[in-house]
């Protein structure tokens, strides 16, 4: 079955729905995404959105805590860009509708966390992402131009590598769609586009440990790659530091709006730590904290540390943050009685498909936005709730480039051939697939966590490799499915994190390696970028 549309967009997380949205008023938009609609890293944010509002807040003072937690590797251009336009996109949510959290005189209530010198984070109590996106969702549902595809799952982007075959030597790569699994009955759909937005999210999936949901397993980092586009920092893995010790609870997420609310780091004694480790103690950009909790718990032989918030008043508590109290309580943890046991896990990509100022990718016809980028907004490593920002004002962006190119170009589609399985078979070996699966997270948890070595690289590279072939030959040979889909992906990703990490010798905020423990200006402030040259 064939599609045409005049953009597709792959994702439907906060980056992709905005996007569509704007786009809309330009064509007509098909939106794949392979869950339900509202499944995405989005749906679960708690802590906000950082932007400024406050009257003693300024542009300069959220440029620099961005700068300052990015280690020197953000792109100063980027990060006015988003926080420039940040207040605008979040006055637009609430247009929308999302319900934010206000004070008594109708401004937003604005929260702190960690970076931050300043309240900054708009939210809506502790479940700030699921608004935004269900307000999202429905804005999209009131538009005839947009036609959602759930269930359906992007498996490569349309180039010159299915057109004129591969190892061609087209100077210029261009990106005409993409092949979609549809879910349901198997059957791969030709999506053909003027121009396509990648919005596919992030790849926690990769580590063992994540706070990221079962979608973030880097499909839109992984196709990217294979059609040829620029890849950068993908050594960036952002470990939140606190997320739930329970063997059910599957990190689930304890928002640093806690501490930035007044909760402390102590360890089992009661101790805190943190003011040994930065000035801005529990309150310091996430990849100190996230690496004094490791030294912490290497240290003390614990499991975890806790975070204790039980000085402030019980309904405080509960009013400001509903979900976090009832989860926790779920798993018999009374937050306003007792310390939170919580260790690291692995949370955001600031790698990702490298973009311009104009969400233009280096494929020209692929636009994209949110996690699954590297705008140079984050450098080495996020500052707090400044992801949502990044995914709103890049959505917008993209939307206008994506605009302007299909009026531009592409009057004429090439002819686009019918998905080719043949040679391919129904497997029935499938817990191959789930093994590889596990054995990548492991990898990637045990040899490339918060601190790093040569030794454990070359270890998880060697084993990747291995993996990574298997994995292709197998994926040659079998039809389509979402599982298999997602394995080669992860495969990918799990490589492209290990190879940059390997090239970065130095450590610089989300990277430390304790045979380069120091940063290194000269050799090493510059993006860290892999790029297929044959495809
Ligand atoms: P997502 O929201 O992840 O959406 C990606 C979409 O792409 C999904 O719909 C997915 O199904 C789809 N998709 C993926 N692969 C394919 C494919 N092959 N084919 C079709 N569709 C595909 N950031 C903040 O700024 N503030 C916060 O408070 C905050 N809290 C967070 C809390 C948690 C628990 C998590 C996990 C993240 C949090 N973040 C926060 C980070 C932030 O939520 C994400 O970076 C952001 O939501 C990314 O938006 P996105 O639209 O780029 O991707
Ligand atoms: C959180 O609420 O702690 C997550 C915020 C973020 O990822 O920016």
């Amino acid at each position: 079955m064939r599609i045409e549309t005049d953009f597709l967009v792959i994702g439907s997380g906060m980056a992709g729905l905005s996007c569509a949205l704007k786009l809309a008023r330009r064509g007509k938009v098909a939106i794949v995404t392979k869950k339900e609609k509202a499944e995405s890293n989005t749906n679960y944010a708690q802590g906000g959105i950082a932007a400024v509002f406050d009257p003693t807040d300024s542009f300069s003072k959220h440029i620099q805590d961005t700068l300052e937690a990015g280690d020197g590797l953000c792109q100063r251009e980027a990060v006015e860009l988003i926080v420039r336009e940040g207040p605008k996109r979040v006055d637009e949510l609430a247009e929308i509708g999302v319900q934010f959290t206000r004070k008594n005189d109708g401004r937003y209530d604005l929260g702190r966390e960690g970076g931050h010198h300043i309240d900054r984070i708009v939210h809506v109590k502790d479940h700030t992402g699921r608004d935004v996106e269900n307000a999202l969702l429905e804005a999209v549902k009131n538009e005839s131009a947009i036609e959602v595809y759930e269930n359906h799952t992007a498996i490569d982007l349309i180039t010159e590598h299915q057109i004129l075959g591969p190892y061609n030597r087209a100077a210029q790569r261009h990106c005409w769609g993409a092949y979609v699994l549809d879910d349901r009955n198997s059957n791969v759909l030709r999506v053909q586009s003027r121009a396509t937005v990648l919005a596919s999210g992030g790849c926690g999936q990769v580590y063992l440990h994540t706070t990221n949901p079962a979608i973030a397993t880097g499909d839109g980092i992984a196709m990217a790659y294979r059609a040829g586009a620029r890849i950068a920092n993908m050594e960036f893995m952002q470990f939140h530091p606190t997320t739930l010790y329970h063997a059910e609870a599957d990190s689930f997420l304890i928002s640093e709006a806690v501490r930035g609310f007044g909760a402390r780091l102590v360890t089992r004694n009661g101790q805190t730590f943190m003011e040994h480790y930065h000035p801005m103690g529990s309150l310091a950009p996430r990849d100190i904290v996230a690496r004094a909790i490791d030294a912490e718990l290497k240290k003390s032989g614990d499991p975890c540390i806790y975070l204790d918030i039980t000085h402030k008043k019980s309904q405080e508590i509960k009013n400001r943050f509903p979900h976090i109290y009832e989860n926790c309580l779920y798993y018999k943890i009374d937050i306003t009685r007792e310390p939170i046991p919580v260790v690291p896990a692995a949370h955001y990509s600031c790698g990702g498909v490298q973009t311009d100022l104009h969400s233009a990718t280096s494929l020209s016809g692929l636009f994209a936005c949110g996690e699954v980028t590297c705008t140079g907004v984050h450098g080495a490593n996020r500052l707090a709730s400044n992801s949502l920002l990044e995914a709103v004002v890049f959505g917008h962006l993209a939307a206008e480039s994506a605009a302007d190119f299909a009026r531009r170009e592409a009057e004429h589609y090439p002819a686009i051939p019918p998905w080719d399985e043949s040679g391919t078979f129904n497997s029935e070996e499938w817990v191959l697939i789930s093994h590889d699966r596990m054995e990548i997270k492991n990898i990637m948890w045990d040899y490339v966590g918060i601190v790093r070595s040569n030794l454990r690289l070359e270890r998880a590279l060697s084993r990747l490799r291995l993996i990574g072939q298997e994995v292709e030959n197998f994926y040659r040979r079998t039809k389509v499915t979402n599982e298999l889909i997602e394995l080669r992906n992860l495969a990918t990703v799990a490589m492209l994190i290990v190879r940059s990490a390997l090239t970065r010798k130095e450590s610089r905020g989300l990277h430390y390696t304790t045979d380069y423990p120091r940063r290194d200006d000269e050799a090493y402030r510059r993006d860290t970028i892999i790029e297929k040259k044959e495809i």
